[in-house]
């Protein structure tokens, strides 16, 4: 097995269990979707994989290493890139230094600027001063600086215009194509999950209530709406 994976986690914060027995295995090149309502557990089912929440049972696995008690920068080292919902750039460095604190070399930056020409033009810019379709390319370039073989992506598109939307997903598109990453997108919307990934796996009160592929989910409109609150899947 070379791909990442999660058996059977429970996780949380402290004492408090937020998700409880997670399965999901990601292969590379693999695109998995995961949905669910505000404080469904989404972004701490990423944060077991990448050290942000505890794990309270289970095992998150890259191959056949167990990384459940390995601290966050070795996470990142065994392959595993994350875009964090909170975006986490530096406010009060440039574009360049942003990359540069990733420990990126000139060649992962002009593979970022051929990505992302916008990020190019803003090169000298601080990240405070960036717009936030500009900041969120800012962090998936930062991401792509350790040239992780899987990507975590947190809703990428909060907040985006429609058409900056586009673009970003239009660059994750390619860029999980071209370097065969295996990656897991949670978004809140429906139809992109739905269009870009291969499974998609739906968290309800930390718990998942839906595993298929994307066809399957989409002749679930009682899990659609049951767990994420939407009657039908529009584009
Ligand atoms: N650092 C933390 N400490 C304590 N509780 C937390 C922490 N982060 C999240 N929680 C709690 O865990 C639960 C799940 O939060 P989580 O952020 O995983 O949900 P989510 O599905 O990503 O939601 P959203 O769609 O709003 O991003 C929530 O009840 C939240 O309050
Ligand atoms: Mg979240």
């Amino acid at each position: 097995m070379n791909g990442i994976a999660w058996n059977g986690v429970s996780a949380g914060y402290g004492a408090t269990t937020i998700i409880e027995e997670i399965d999901l295995t990601v292969a590379p090149g693999e695109r998995i979707g995961v949905l669910g309502r505000n404080g469904a557990g989404k972004t701490t089912m990423l944060s077991a994989m990448t050290g942000g929440a505890q794990i309270l049972k289970g095992t998150v696995r890259a191959g056949d290493r167990d990384l459940s008690n390995l601290p966050p920068w070795a996470r990142s080292r065994a392959g595993i890139g994350v875009v964090p919902q909170t975006r986490d750039i530096f406010r009060s460095l440039t574009v360049r230094e942003n990359l540069m604190a990733g420990g990126g070399t000139a060649a992962d930056m002009a593979d970022a600027f051929a990505l992302f020409p916008r990020l190019k033009e803003r090169l000298g810019n601080l990240g405070a001063d960036l717009s936030g379709g500009e900041q969120q390319m800012l962090s998936i370039a930062r991401a792509l600086m350790n040239r992780p073989t899987f990507l975590l992506l947190d809703e990428p598109l909060e907040g985006l215009s429609p058409l900056v939307s586009q673009d970003v997903m239009a660059a994750i598109r390619k860029l999980v194509s071209d370097r065969n990453l295996g990656c897991v997108l949670v978004e809140q919307h429906v139809g992109t999950v739905l269009d870009f990934c291969d499974r998609v796996l739906v968290l309800q009160r930390g718990r998942v209530v839906f595993s298929g592929t994307s066809d399957a989910l989409r002749t679930r409109p009682d899990v659609l709406e049951s767990a994420i609150g939407l009657s039908g899947v529009s584009g």
